[in-house]
């Protein structure tokens, strides 16, 4: 019956060359399917002379399984395919290792503050600190400042509204009252007492915001208290510590006479790169004098005996300068591709 073999090679070629599970099926009616092919074949039997009936009945049933064999091996081939395409667009690599947690770090204002303390520490300060929500007296009165003093204008002041006389700190400066009396308190009573030396670093509030300003922002305040503490000894604090901050031996620093209540002389002190994009431009970096006598009575000390000098200065600048960063917003974002980058 070489009609037969005919049928199932073309139906083998022909299953071979479909690629997809829905033709395989259209594929198969043409031979096994109700006008099929084969399925004709057998129809034809019945007409058939009964003794050659019998072979090409069974050589058509032969015929019949090795085409759905041939149709079974091309679905399961077709499964497979799919699977492994499926499997392939998913690119589960279980080989590949386990993503981890990353590490956090340090915040990029906190970092400086702690630079700011161990280069402090470093020359015999110490950090004190005092509290956010302030009494208006620490924050500006006993500061020289006193209610309707012009310069309390400086400061755009958040008030509590159900607390009067309280308000968030302005600045750094009423830890230099607290400290002051806490330490009057402690050695006042020595012949000799011992110098104050600290630095203050802490938050401070304004009604504030643009590129350059936050609500909240921080500064570190310094004092230094003692007998013939004077402004060289000042200028040579605040010159060596910039130096060393920005580690640039050839910064320079300047004085410039200025204005604050709590300080008589009084300076701002800045600072000029001789190198690099800021090359040349003289940047404010702090405020500082001579501790006004005023402010040394209401911590306690006697100006006649003591002096001191002071400074306040603002570590987001500072962080700004040394990283090269022209927004202060992006300090407060909390976006951690930009927070990622100083660790
Ligand atoms: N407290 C001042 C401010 O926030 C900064 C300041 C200036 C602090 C002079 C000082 C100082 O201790 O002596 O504007």
């Amino acid at each position: 019956m070489q009609h037969i073999e005919q049928l199932i090679s073309a139906a083998t070629t022909e299953f071979a060359g479909v690629n997809d599970a829905a033709q395989l099926e259209q594929a198969k009616a043409r031979y096994l399917g109700k006008s099929g092919s084969l399925t004709e074949l057998l129809k034809g039997l019945g007409k058939m002379p009964a003794e050659e009936r019998r072979s090409a009945g069974a050589a058509i049933n032969r015929a019949k399984d090795q085409i759905e064999a041939s149709l079974n091996t091309r679905r399961e081939a077709i499964k497979r395919a799919a699977l492994e395409a499926q499997l392939d667009a998913s690119a589960l690599d279980i080989t590949l290792p386990g993503r981890g947690r990353g590490r956090g770090g340090l915040h990029p204002a906190i970092r400086t503050l702690e630079r700011i303390q161990e280069l402090f520490r470093s020359i015999g300060f110490e950090v004190a600190d005092g509290p956010e929500i302030e009494e208006d007296w620490y924050n500006f009165t006993a500061l020289n400042t006193p209610e309707n003093h012009p310069a309390r204008s400086m400061h755009d002041t958040f008030y509590l509204e159900d607390a009067p006389g309280v308000l968030l700190r302005t600045h750094t400066s009423p830890v230099q009252i607290r400290y002051m009396k806490a330490h009057v308190a402690r050695y006042g009573h020595l012949e000799h007492m011992p110098e104050i030396r600290i630095i203050a670093p802490g938050r401070v509030y304004r009604v504030d915001s643009d590129a350059t300003h936050s609500p909240m922002f921080h500064q570190v305040e310094g004092l230094w208290v003692g007998e013939n503490v004077c402004f060289a000894d000042l200028k040579g604090v605040a010159a060596d510590f910039l130096r060393r901050f920005f580690e640039s031996d050839d910064l320079k620093v300047r004085f410039r006479p200025s204005f604050f209540p709590f300080t008589e002389p009084s300076a701002e002190i800045d600072v000029a790169f001789m190198s690099g994009t800021m090359e040349g431009r003289w940047l404010e970096i702090a405020g500082c004098g001579m501790v006004h006598p005023n402010v040394l009575r209401n911590g306690g000390i006697d100006p006649e005996r003591y002096t001191g000098f002071a400074f306040g200065m603002g570590p987001d600048r500072l962080t700004m300068l040394r990283y090269g960063i022209d927004d202060l917003r992006l300090f407060y974002d909390g976006d951690l591709r930009f927070l990622a980058q100083f660790n």
